[in-house]
C-alpha cells in the first residue's frame, strides 16, 4: 500500500482531496449543497466586514481560496480579487464558480509563500479555514508574506479553530484517537490565541485584535505606514 504524503506536502495532499467538485466542497467546508455553501460564504464575508472591511477600491487576496466559496461574495465588492491556492484542481473549480466576474486573478502557489505577488500591491489579505491544515512554521511564513505584499495601511485577517475552546478541544481529542502512523495529513490542528497574536506581532503588524467569541480565533492587524 502507498504511504500517505506528509502534512507539509500540501500540493500532493490537497490535489488528492479535490479531484471532483463534491469532494472539494466537502474538504473545503463540509457541505455540498449550493445554498448551504453560499450561506457559509456570506457568513465569512460578515467576519471580514467586522474585522478588516472590504472596500470597492481594495485589491483583496485570499491565501488558500479553495473553490472560491468566499471569493464569490468578496469579488463583487472590491476592485480586484486574487485567489491563491496550492492545488490546481481547486483553482479550476474557482475559475468555474467565478467565471462571470471580470476582476478575478488566480495564482497557483507552492504552498509555502506568495511568490509571484508583488511587494506592497494588495490592500487586504485574508486566510480562512486554512491555518488548521498547515504546520505552524508555514502559518507564520504566510503572515510574513502577507506583510510583504500588503501596501502601507493594508489589513490582514486570519483564523483558526481555538484549542482553548470546548469545540477546539473536542476536535483535538477526536484526532488524538488516530495512531501516529494513521493520522490523515490534512487533519485540523488548532491554534491558541497567543500563537496567532505572536505571529501577527512578530511579522510587524499593528493594532492586532484577536476575537475568541466562539470556537474560533479570528485575528486582524494593520501594516502601518512606514512599517518595514
Ligand atoms: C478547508 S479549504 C478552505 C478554502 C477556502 N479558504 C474557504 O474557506 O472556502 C483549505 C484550502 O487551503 C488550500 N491549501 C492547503 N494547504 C495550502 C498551502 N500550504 N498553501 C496554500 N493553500 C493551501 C487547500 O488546497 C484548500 O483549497
Amino acid at each position: 500500500m502507498d504511504s500517505q504524503p506528509s502534512r507539509s506536502e500540501y500540493k500532493k495532499v490537497w490535489s488528492a482531496l479535490s479531484t471532483t467538485l463534491d469532494q472539494a466542497k466537502l474538504h473545503v467546508i463540509g457541505v455540498t449543497e449550493e445554498g448551504a455553501l453560499q450561506a457559509t460564504g456570506e457568513e465569512t464575508l460578515r467576519f471580514l466586514h467586522d474585522t478588516v472591511g472590504i472596500g470597492k477600491d481594495d485589491v483583496v487576496l485570499e491565501i488558500g481560496c479553495g473553490i472560491g466559496r468566499v471569493g464569490k461574495v468578496v469579488a463583487p465588492l472590491c476592485r480586484k480579487w486574487i485567489g491563491c491556492d496550492v492545488a490546481s484542481n481547486m483553482l479550476s473549480l474557482t475559475a468555474e464558480r467565478l467565471k462571470d466576474l471580470s476582476n478575478v486573478e488566480l495564482v497557483e502557489i507552492s504552498g509555502y509563500n506568495l511568490s509571484g505577488v508583488a511587494d506592497a500591491s494588495v490592500d487586504v489579505v485574508y486566510c480562512t479555514v486554512v491555518f488548521m491544515h498547515l504546520e505552524p512554521w508555514d502559518r507564520y511564513n504566510y503572515v510574513l508574506e502577507a506583510f510583504r505584499v500588503l501596501r502601507p495601511n493594508g489589513r490582514i485577517y486570519v483564523d483558526n479553530t481555538n484549542l482553548c475552546s470546548d469545540g477546539g478541544w473536542k476536535v483535538f481529542e477526536a484526532h488524538r484517537a488516530f495512531s501516529p502512523a494513521n493520522r490523515p495529513p490534512h487533519i485540523t490542528q488548532n491554534s491558541t490565541p497567543q500563537e496567532i497574536e505572536t505571529y501577527l506581532r512578530r511579522a510587524g503588524f499593528s493594532e492586532t485584535r484577536i476575537r475568541t467569541n466562539d470556537d474560533w480565533i479570528r485575528a486582524s492587524g494593520i501594516k502601518q505606514e512606514g512599517a518595514q
